[in-house]
């Protein structure tokens, strides 16, 4: 191993005309060096991790495996916000009112590229939920009397916009649990019954990888399956997205809800959503919007004023998101997960909920102690280890089989940090 990989981040997007000046007096656009790695070998290569790391500013009086809520930005995405938020407080709405649509729109072009779509097939919104709301809300071809479709393993707030469907829509909605303990073929054949138990179905709703256990669906195959049957999927790609190395392209699907604020490192507030080109016209658009042609994108969202500094600092997430590569982010967080999984699977009394079938999870594990599935059980567990072990992990509701706690490193966890966590499953199984 030899030599530095570096980027020079530019803090912030285009340099429209209107900022140029002050962009430059504010821009001590940082270098980011990093050592250069043997790709075959990146999960376990010491000196890379730790200078990633390095660029995280961590409070380490806690080991932090809770990193699914969000994602905190690494220091030169920070300096980069901190300096965006400066010059747009300063240029005001000189800024605001001549500058930001382009610089907006550069955004939105840098996001689609990054994810391998059209400009026009993304649109910003301030998160997955805004951008999954959208969708599932404004798909307009329910009819009374269809069916739509979601799992036990969907994200709470996507259920709740599904059941919405049955007054405004007139459909019935129909919910199925995904197997447990879970295979591919086991999933695969749930999604293909519940199909064919709901011929009336018109709608699918899909998680990537689930929040609450970690789960990876087979996306593909399944919204090829509902496609075949006449139905169509929106995905929920808030934890996949930046976590694994995928495209959009990969997931088949022609509509798809994103983040930008967990596993891609921006600020909070930014998500963004997909309508492949040719479907736009079965979104709705935006109640609140007239100013946008129809046959654009940007009518079916309509935020208001937004945080303008976020939107700006995308860029520069993305640029670390590019430099380390989701390739060797999702080897990164496979590595760490299988690091406490295979010790904690040696313990008699885990459960671990997501299969090593490496196409089935990435960074993201739950597991529960046999038995306990209540929401009691689970906080007296996760206190535990919040308290005596100094572990913070997270109780997950919803589940079919019952609640657990659900494990997420990030790219600057450290092995001890999971040791750590080891110590306090061994620690409570012999109590
Ligand atoms: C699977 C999933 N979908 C959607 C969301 C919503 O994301 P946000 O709160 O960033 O809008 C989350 C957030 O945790 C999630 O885990």
């Amino acid at each position: 191993m030899s030599g530095i990989e570096r980027r020079h981040f530019l803090l912030g997007s285009a340099v429209t005309a209107i900022a140029a000046a002050t962009v430059a007096k504010a821009s001590a656009a940082e270098t980011v060096a990093l050592p250069s790695v043997d790709d075959a070998a990146i999960a376990t290569d010491k000196a890379y991790w730790a200078a990633v790391g390095d660029l995280y500013d961590v409070d380490r009086s806690i080991a932090n495996l809770e990193n699914g809520y969000w994602g905190i930005m690494a220091r030169p995405v920070l300096q980069a916000y901190l300096e965006n938020t400066q010059r747009v407080n300063r240029q005001n709405t000189v800024y605001a009112r001549n500058a930001f649509g382009k610089d907006a729109e550069d955004v939105c072009n840098r996001v689609a590229a990054a994810v391998g779509a059209a400009p026009e097939e993304i649109a910003l919104t301030r998160g997955a939920t805004e951008a999954l709301q959208v969708l599932i809300t404004g798909y307009n071809k329910l009819q009374p009397g269809d069916a739509v479709i979601y799992s036990d393993l969907d994200y709470d707030s996507m259920q709740y916009a599904m059941n919405a469907l049955a007054p405004r829509r007139g459909v019935e909605v129909k919910t199925f649990a995904i197997p447990e303990p879970a295979t591919r073929e086991a999933v695969l054949e749930a999604y293909r019954a519940v199909l064919e138990a709901t011929p009336k179905a018109r709608l699918l709703m899909l998680t990537h990888l689930s929040h609450r256990t970690g789960l990876v669906m087979p996306i593909r195959e399944i919204a090829d399956m509902a496609r075949s049957r006449g139905v169509d999927v929106v995905v929920d790609a808030a934890h996949s997205w930046g976590q694994m190395d995928f495209n959009v392209a990969d997931l088949g699907a022609d509509f798809v809800g994103f983040n930008l604020h967990k596993w891609i490192g921006a600020p909070i507030g930014m998500g963004f959503f997909y309508i492949r080109k040719d479907r736009l016209a079965d979104i709705d658009r935006d109640l609140a919007d007239e100013d946008w042609p129809k046959d654009d994108i940007r009518s079916r969202i309509h935020t208001g004023t937004t945080n303008f500094a976020a939107t700006l600092t995308v860029p520069a997430a993305l640029d670390l998101h590019a430099m380390i590569s989701s390739k060797r982010k999702q080897a990164r967080l496979t590595y760490l997960r299988n690091y406490w999984v295979k010790k904690a699977r040696a313990i008699d009394t885990i459960e671990i909920l997501t299969p090593d079938d490496a196409a089935m999870h990435a960074g993201i594990t739950s597991f529960r102690v046999k038995g306990k599935i209540s929401k009691d059980d689970n906080n007296a567990l996760m206190v535990a280890l919040r308290d005596q072990h100094k572990v913070l992990t997270v109780r997950r509701a919803g589940i079919a089989k019952g609640q657990c706690l659900r494990v997420s490193p990030a790219l600057y966890t450290t092995e001890a940090e999971l040791d750590q966590l080891v110590e306090g499953l061994n620690a409570i199984s012999s109590s």
